[in-house]
């Protein structure tokens, strides 16, 4: 089986047909989105050996990457309405390559985020506080759209990777809250909206406390 018809099994949809033919276009979009992801992720264990080393804690508990599956490619692009090409993904998908920061605290998530956006070879395409401006739902997130050079064997190119930062209590919250999201036929679906968003409120409490409580320990202002 050649790589179109890999990717062509594989998808086992008729939109996909522009991408399966471009199957070596697309595999190496891929490759170029899993090469960003690799350098941003190295940024930041680079800045969690460094901080580690310093304050003998680790800035972050927990980091995911994922690339995006071919399938949820075409069905956010089929929502968009944009045609499925090879080009048109680059240009309008921010969130191909994708990493998740799992904090204990809300300080270290700014001090992650400013450390990485201040170096000199990321872009800050788009920055989006859902920490201080939770969503109506009580979806609480820093959400960064970097870009970033990749150095191939015959040419440079810049990639964008997005970047979630969330405390592991928001985590927690996300990773239920998305369960009612993609759960269909749930009779109380508002009843349990609701309550999530009373949990998300209680969540950021509780969050701000461990925070104040962890300066206490060890004497930050
Ligand atoms: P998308 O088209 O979904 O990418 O939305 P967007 O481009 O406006 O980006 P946004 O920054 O709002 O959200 C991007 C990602 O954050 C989503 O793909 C989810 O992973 C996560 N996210 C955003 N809002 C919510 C939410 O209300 N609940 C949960 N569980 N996750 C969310
Ligand atoms: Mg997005």
């Amino acid at each position: 089986m050649n790589n179109a018809e890999k990717i062509k099994e594989y998808l086992n949809d008729e939109m996909l047909d522009a991408l399966a033919q471009n199957g070596r276009p697309f595999q190496e979009l891929m490759m170029r989105y899993n090469c960003a992801m690799l350098e941003i992720k190295t940024k930041l264990d680079v800045l969690n050996n460094e901080f580690s080393l310093e304050n003998d804690r680790n800035p972050f508990e927990a980091i995911n990457c994922r690339i995006k599956t071919p399938q949820s490619i075409v069905n956010k692009m089929k929502r968009k309405g944009i045609e499925i090409t090879v080009e048109n993904i680059e240009k309008n998908l921010n969130d191909v390559a994708g990493i998740r920061v799992i904090c204990s605290f809300i300080d270290d998530i700014y001090t992650l985020c400013e450390k990485l956006c201040l170096q000199d070879d990321i872009t800050v395409v788009e920055i989006k506080d859902y920490i201080t401006k939770p969503k109506p739902n009580g979806y609480r997130s820093l959400h960064l759209i970097l870009e970033i050079p990749i150095f191939l064997s015959k040419e440079k190119k810049p990639m964008r990777v997005e970047v979630q930062f969330r405390t592991i209590a928001m985590d927690f919250w996300a990773s239920l809250e998305h369960k009612l999201k993609y759960k269909k036929n749930i009779g109380n679906a508002e009843e349990i909206s609701a309550e999530l968003k009373q949990c998300a409120e209680d969540i950021n409490i509780l969050d701000m406390k461990m925070q104040k409580i962890h300066n206490k320990i060890f004497n930050l202002s």
